[in-house]
């Protein structure tokens, strides 16, 4: 059969988590492709709320693989942690579990070179989560880097050595100051933890799954607009979270992708540094992030908040090509009397546009607001998008004209159960 893909449009933090839980019992795999421990993924069901970072959301589905594809970082410490977290739970892990042997290794010395960089950077840091998925990344590219496979092998230790020379000649000449016995002494007992799980050529587990009729849904982690290529370079992430990464994250051919979704916020939001046309510094600003908790599921950091931008969604949907759309925490807006959403930018030489300029970096854009009438009550009695009040409809079916796709899920809450799917959205 297919794979599906579930894709943040924005900057991340969207509500992928919640969606992949969802959607997932449809599906017999869930996968990641790519992003590492930067990702937290919120669940929440029976009361319980979760938070993922490397193990894919489907993982609270019984009867349900989960892989981790070779695109994916992979801490072994996190994940061990994250293991144990869902043992206690009771989640069946082990059986249920795919590690790729292809995935890299987050060694030590990589969440300290992220660190160090970030110094380095100063006024200029990227506000990355310090997971040390950046300098992971790099050695992957410079061919130097460690696989999960590769701890199988005798020469695991004496290679592992090997980068860790590397990486501590760059510490040096940056003067940072670290204390790696510790974190080393932690990662090794990691390491013999992992090594119970299934380490396996993912690439053809999952092929043989869709040869099987089986369906497989690929959840992204960050958002489009943190994309090494296309999104606000140089504050982006290290890999491809658009659509082209599903397929260089798990081995499956473009042939193979049916449905792109992608998720959104009814507003916008961005955790750490970098442009952000819609961002506002007032009491509006202040309240989306407090009335939608706008506070980091990986590091706690307060998530800057703004208006919903179309001329970026507008982007992203172009090159994810999205098929259908799902609107998040569309609840946080009860109680606002107007709506604003950005349509085009004023650039400073006076032109409009809806297009994302090349250097959003260098080039201030004044955003061009359409303001539209707020619903002004609770969406906690609403089963479906027909019960939906009159301007949340007219809001839904605005950005619909606007964005020409679809939107097949409206979420109003955090809970599994708040979500309402339209009629005609088959997944
Ligand atoms: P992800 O990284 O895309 O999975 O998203 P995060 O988990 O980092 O952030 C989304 C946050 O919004 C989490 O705290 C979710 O529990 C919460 N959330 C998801 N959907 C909704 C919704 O419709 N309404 C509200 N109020 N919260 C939501
Ligand atoms: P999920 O999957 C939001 C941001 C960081 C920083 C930049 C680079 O939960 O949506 P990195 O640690 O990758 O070097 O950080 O990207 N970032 C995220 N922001 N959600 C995420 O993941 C993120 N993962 C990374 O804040 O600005
Ligand atoms: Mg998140």
């Amino acid at each position: 059969m297919s794979v599906d893909v579930l894709l943040g449009l924005q900057w991340g933090d969207e509500g992928k988590g919640k969606i992949v839980d969802v959607l997932a019992p449809q599906y017999q795999m869930v996968a990641r492709f790519q992003g590492g421990p930067n990702a937290g993924h919120t669940l929440e069901f029976d009361g319980i709320k979760h938070v993922l970072h490397q193990i894919p959301s489907g993982v609270f589905r019984s009867d349900i693989k989960n892989v981790i594809g070779n695109g994916v970082v992979l801490d072994p410490v996190i994940f061990r942690k994250e293991v144990e977290a869902l043992v206690q739970m009771g989640v069946d892990v082990i059986d249920n579990l795919f590690v790729s042997n292809k995935a890299q290794l987050i060694l030590p010395t990589h969440g300290l070179l992220d660190a160090c960089y970030e110094q380095a950077k100063g006024e200029g840091k990227i506000g990355s989560t310090l997971k040390g998925i950046g300098p992971t990344y790099q050695d992957k590219i410079a061919r130097v880097g460690l696989r999960v496979g590769d701890i199988l092998h005798p020469n695991f230790k004496s290679r592992y050595q090997g980068l860790v020379e590397r990486h501590r000649n760059v510490l040096d000449y940056y003067e940072f100051s670290y204390d790696l016995e510790e974190k080393e002494q932690v990662f090794f007992k990691a390491i013999e933890y992992l090594k119970q799980f299934q380490l396996t050529d993912t690439t053809y587990l999952v092929n043989h799954a869709l040869s099987d009729n089986q369906t497989v849904l690929a959840e992204g982690a960050q958002g489009s607009l943190l994309d090494i290529d296309f999104g606000s370079y140089p504050f982006v992430t290290s890999s491809n979270t658009m659509i082209s990464g599903v397929c260089s994250g798990l081995g499956i051919a473009p042939s193979r992708i049916n449905e792109v979704y992608g998720i959104f916020k009814a507003y916008c939001t961005r955790v750490g540094s970098g442009p952000f046309p819609t961002e506002l510094f007032d009491d509006t600003g202040e309240r989306l992030r407090k009335v939608g908790n706008e506070f980091g599921a990986t590091t706690g950091r307060p998530r800057r908040c703004g208006w919903l931008d179309l001329p970026a969604l507008k982007y992203t949907i172009m090159i994810n090509g999205i098929t259908q759309l799902f609107m998040m925490k569309a609840d946080v807006l009860n109680d606002f009397e107007e709506i604003k959403v950005c349509t085009h930018y004023k650039l400073s030489n006076g032109d409009i546009t809806d297009e994302l300029p090349y250097d959003l970096n260098q080039q201030q854009v004044e955003p061009v607001y359409n303001t539209l009438s707020g619903w002004k009550q609770s969406l906690d009695k609403v089963e479906d998008f027909s019960q939906m009040p009159k301007e949340l409809k007219e809001y839904v079916i605005y950005l619909e004209e606007q964005l020409q796709v679809s939107i097949g899920i409206v979420s109003i809450g955090p809970d599994r159960k708040q979500t309402l799917l339209k009629t005609e959205f088959s997944a």
